[in-house]
């Protein structure tokens, strides 16, 4: 990943003091059935299984388009609608894969246990219920399937905002391996979390702008320039 002038000690500041997004029923619930069942305390493990859950929604937008592509190949416009969509859905994923291999790396230099919600069949019960809900929403609405992804990832970048606060040792922790090189060149292991907290607004950024509300887009010196100018869904 390219490393661009960006303060990211101040973007975690940042999203600390911004107030979450105004959460749906549906979010709440959410995130507070998972506050129920591992606990309200933000550690690795939780984000853990917050990233086990994150590429769900993009998959299953994914399939949508793929089968929107088929049913209208004559309709350039939705073709090249869905495209942005399986593209955008795609890189999320592969961003999303990556906060995973990160997180497993962290867990393996601390050698720290996992807790009992790590072991199956929880997480593939989880992402299971998760698909369903997701895979029936982008039937039903698309546009609030985005928009409710939005909300997980604003969720997602506050948990990363916390979780750095709540570790100052891992200022002094080099993060010099090969795969954390591959993901970027990061001066320790809170900023390596610092950067994933920027990539969850970034998917955040254009969830909000997929799912027609680009007045919620939070910018960023230094924010891609995918982020707040992708196409809507209708
Ligand atoms: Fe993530
Ligand atoms: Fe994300």
């Amino acid at each position: 990943m390219e490393q661009m002038q960006i303060d990211l000690k101040r973007e975690q500041q940042a999203a600390r003091e911004r107030p979450r997004y105004p959460y749906s029923v549906v979010a709440r619930v959410f995130f507070g059935s998972m506050d129920m069942l591992v606990g309200k305390e933000t550690t690795l493990a939780k984000a853990k299984l917050v990233e086990i859950l994150a590429p769900v929604p993009y998959h299953a937008w994914e399939r949508r388009e793929r089968a929107r592509v088929k049913r209208h190949r004559g309709d350039p416009g939705l073709v090249q609608e869905a495209g942005a969509i399986v593209l955008w859905g795609r890189e999320a994923q592969e961003n999303e894969r990556w906060h995973l291999l990160l997180i497993e790396k962290k867990i393996r230099e601390d050698a720290a246990g996992e807790p009992w919600y790590l072991s199956a069949p929880i997480p593939f019960l989880m992402a299971g219920s998760y698909a369903l809900l997701t895979w029936t929403m982008a039937r039903v609405a698309i546009r609030r399937a985005i928009l409710l992804n939005a909300e997980f990832e604003d969720h997602a970048e506050h948990t990363y905002a916390q979780l750095v606060h709540g570790h100052p040792e891992w200022e002094d922790q080099p993060a010099e391996s090969a795969l954390v090189q591959k993901y970027g060149s990061f001066r320790s292991w809170a900023d390596v979390f610092r950067r994933v907290g920027l990539d969850e607004r970034d998917h955040m950024n254009n969830s909000f702008v997929f799912a027609g509300r680009p007045e919620y887009v939070v910018e960023y010196e230094g924010m891609p320039v995918a982020a707040g100018s992708g196409p809507q869904v209708g």
